[in-house]
């Protein structure tokens, strides 16, 4: 595989096959620790970069507890495994993570400001042609690129939780980025043996702004009586083929989450039909939060 170096940056080629491609994640939790274990497994080297050492420490203990699980369902050999543990180093600076990197794949909290920080710190030491990626589920790509300098290498590569099982990347492509890197992260993608799909920027992206509705008329539905957690939920899985109900995915991926994502959709289109329902602002005030609290919809106590 040949890639094309975004137009507007040096002369001087991206990468020229898929594990010469080396790859720093920044932020080391649910989707981080996913993201750099998926690259690794795959032949790249991978840096991963977090604030601490404990964060690191941690996020290399869950790839391995996760690779582990893989060699004991016969998915991976134990070589394999370790192979892919040697690809792998940790780092608590920026700096000296970027470096040598042809991909940054940032994966920090869902913060603009802590975001554009990232970026501004990444574009101070990354090659001329390097790609940053985010991994954001809701903001905007133009808007996050728009603190940049080079806001055409600049993209969304947005994976799904569990990163190692979850087949789809969402390739969101800004305003402003080049459809080389467009191109390039497609490429990528599909070396880690996922189904990169293209998108333009759009609040919510396609995932997001066809899944939440969905999850709020759930959510409405039992606001206003129709029926229970467990009848909604039973009705999408059997009627519909859903492997999960809405509601208990919405309790598996945070009703903070879902509440946030909403209101970018709100915002952003400016229109009332993505109106949060008032329940599920009352279940997030009461810090009701679904798996991640023992409690939302469903009980995980
Ligand atoms: N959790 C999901 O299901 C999911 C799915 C798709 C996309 N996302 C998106 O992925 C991103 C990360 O979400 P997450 O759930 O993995 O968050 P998380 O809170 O589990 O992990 C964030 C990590 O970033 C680290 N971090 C914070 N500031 C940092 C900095 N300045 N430099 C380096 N590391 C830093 C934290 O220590 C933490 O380890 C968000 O933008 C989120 O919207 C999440």
């Amino acid at each position: 595989m040949s890639v094309e170096p975004p137009k507007s940056s040096s002369s001087k080629p991206s990468t020229s096959s898929q594990s010469d491609l080396s790859v720093t994640v920044i932020g080391g939790g649910t989707m981080g620790n996913g993201i750099a274990h998926v690259f690794a497994q795959s032949g790249h080297p991978v840096t991963l970069v977090d604030v601490s050492k404990e964060a690191c420490e941690r996020a290399f203990a869950t790839i391995e507890k996760n690779l582990g699980r893989m060699v004991t369902k016969e998915k991976l050999t134990e070589q394999q495994m370790q192979e892919t543990l040697q690809r792998l180093s940790t780092s608590m600076s920026i700096q000296e993570g970027c470096q040598d990197a042809g991909l940054i794949v940032e994966a920090v909290p869902e913060v603009l400001q802590l975001k554009r920080d990232v970026y501004q710190d990444v574009e101070a030491v990354v090659e001329p042609n390097a790609v940053i990626a985010t991994n954001t589920s809701s903001i905007s790509i133009t808007k996050l690129a728009n603190t940049l300098k080079h806001p055409e290498r600049f993209i969304g590569m947005h994976f799904f939780n569990p990163v190692p099982v979850m087949s789809l990347v969402e390739v969101v492509k800004g305003h402003q980025t080049d459809q080389a890197v467009v191109d390039a992260v497609m490429a990528w993608s599909q070396g880690l043996g996922k189904v990169p799909v293209p998108v333009n920027d759009s609040p919510g992206f396609v995932s997001n702004r066809v899944l939440m509705p969905m999850i709020n008329e759930a959510i409405f539905s039992v606001y206003e009586g129709v029926a229970t957690p467990e009848h909604v939920d039973e009705v999408m899985k059997r009627g519909m083929a859903h492997p999960m109900g809405p509601l208990r995915l919405a309790d598996f991926i945070g009703l903070d989450v879902c509440l946030d994502i909403l209101r970018v959709l709100y915002e952003g289109f400016q229109d009332p039909k993505y109106r949060p329902c008032p329940l599920l602002v009352k279940m997030v005030d009461a810090g009701t939060l679904g798996d991640k609290t023992g409690q939302g919809f469903y009980s995980y106590k």
